[in-house]
């Protein structure tokens, strides 16, 4: 499904959160707070829109994604890209100091094993910045959110990309676990500190976490807690 998205995916995106996930993903990479020159990994980085913002903040991104036909897309400046599995990174144990990955916890299979496979290749102290959909808990927006995604993103999708692939935006939303079993799910792969913040009203949300374990911690830059966006 990716590789058939992967020459749009990019202005759908923009499009159908009226370009809102900018910012999304600012938010995303600030989350990190790790020291410029920091090595990060963007897992099932697409067409690397956070690997992008990576390079901007100075660190030293990687990408990895399953999909060859989103990598093929991919226009970042200097990063390697890596075709894998977030099931079996290419990295040794405790080999990075971040891990950003966004809108891809609902596609992955295995989302326990995945988030364990991210704390292997962490060092202790280091940092992972979750990105991925929500639904707000206000009334209105929710239902509003809910007919947007129905209705109006199908529809840019067939537009301009592929329908059936856009009209299944809607129903991974169900593979995403409720916010509890979701932070705990982040805990038990290995990490503590694991905080939660909705942005725009709650459409989206944000989870970060550091990884446990013995050893020295890198300076965190800030701990963002608001949601101005
Ligand atoms: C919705 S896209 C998100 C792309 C990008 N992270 C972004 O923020 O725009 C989800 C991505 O997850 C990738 N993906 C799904 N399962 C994966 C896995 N097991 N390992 C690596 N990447 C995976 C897909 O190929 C796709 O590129």
């Amino acid at each position: 499904m990716f590789d058939t998205i992967a020459p749009r995916y990019e202005v759908v995106n923009t499009l159908m959160t009226f370009g809102l996930d900018r910012g999304w993903r600012r938010r995303t990479v600030a989350g990190l707070a790790l020291a410029p020159g920091s090595r990060v990994l963007d897992l099932a980085c697409g067409t690397g829109d956070l690997v992008r913002r990576l390079e901007h903040e100075q660190y030293v991104a990687v990408g990895v994604d399953v999909s060859a036909g989103m990598l093929a897309a991919a226009r970042v400046d200097r990063s390697p890209l890596l075709q894998g599995d977030g099931l079996r990174l290419p990295f040794k144990d405790a080999a990075l100091d971040g891990c950003v990955s966004g809108f891809a916890l609902r596609n992955f299979t295995d989302l326990a094993g995945t988030l364990g496979e991210i704390a292997r290749v962490l060092r202790p102290g280091g940092r992972a910045s979750y990105l991925d959909v929500d639904e707000p808990t206000a009334l209105l927006l929710r239902a509003a959110n809910r007919l947007w995604c129905s209705t109006a993103v199908p529809a840019i999708g067939a537009l301009l990309s592929d329908a059936a692939a856009y009209r299944y935006l809607p129903r991974s939303y169900a593979y995403l676990p409720p916010r509890a079993s979701l932070l705990a799910l982040v805990a038990a792969a290995g990490f503590e500190d694991v905080t939660h913040v909705p942005l725009s009203g709650g459409i989206t949300q944000l989870v970060t976490a550091t990884r446990a374990g013995l050893g020295l911690r890198r300076p965190l830059r800030s701990r963002q807690q608001a949601d101005p966006a």
